[in-house]
């Protein structure tokens, strides 16, 4: 079962289902996921996704299922994690599963929702992630909702016999309000 707890139009953000370990198990061995998520080197089997979803709500996490609103239809996972509470800093991840739900507006609309819990919500002051430099639709998904990118980590990411750099991107509560203000006078 899936709940509305963050409604966009297309999409709304609901608790994780446990029912859903399965789906999960594909999705993080699925190479498209994993090798933007550091998880190729990860052998996810149901057991240990069942104990992940137990666990996604300990020490400050807040894990969402992505669930297209008509059909409520399980897409993705997206969610942040508390780094620091003195600083109110937020780490951000999401991806959708299946190749063919993805450049349809819902990774857009899902990062959108996050944001509006975090800093609406949690009274987040800053929201950061790192993205690998080959990850174009993730790079233009966050530039597009007002992420700055603030530097890289360098030759950090191991891949087929290569290393990548790692694009740090962050948005603090100032560049949220921005945002939202250039949203309403598009
Ligand atoms: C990154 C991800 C979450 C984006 O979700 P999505 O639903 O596909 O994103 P959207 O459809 O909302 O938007 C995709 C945007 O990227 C752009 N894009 C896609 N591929 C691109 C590429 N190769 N180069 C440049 N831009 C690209 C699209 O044009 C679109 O921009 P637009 O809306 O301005 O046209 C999704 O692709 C995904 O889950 N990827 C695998 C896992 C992953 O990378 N997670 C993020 C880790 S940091």
């Amino acid at each position: 079962m899936y709940y509305k707890k963050m409604c966009g139009e297309k999409i709304y953000l609901s608790p994780l289902n446990i029912e859903d370990y399965e789906l999960y198990t594909k999705w993080i061995n699925d190479s498209s996921v994993a090798k933007n998520i550091n998880q190729l080197h990860n052998i996810t089997t149901e057991d240990n996704e069942k104990k992940w979803i137990e666990r996604a709500y300990q020490n400050y996490r807040y894990q969402f299922a992505i669930v297209e609103e008509k059909k409520n239809i399980p897409l993705g996972i997206c969610g942040l994690e508390l780094i620091n509470n003195i600083s109110k800093r937020y780490h951000i991840v999401c991806f959708i599963g299946d190749d063919d739900n993805r450049n349809k507006g819902y990774g857009t609309e899902a990062i959108k929702l996050t944001l509006k819990f975090a800093f609406e919500v949690l009274n987040a002051h800053t929201v950061f992630s790192t993205i690998y430099e080959f990850n174009e639709a993730s790079l233009a998904v966050t530039k597009k909702l007002g992420f700055k990118n603030v530097g890289k980590f360098r030759e950090s990411i191991y891949q087929n016999l290569k290393y990548y750099d790692e694009v740090i991107i962050e948005m603090t509560k100032n560049d949220y309000i921005n945002f939202l203000k250039e949203q309403k006078n598009d």
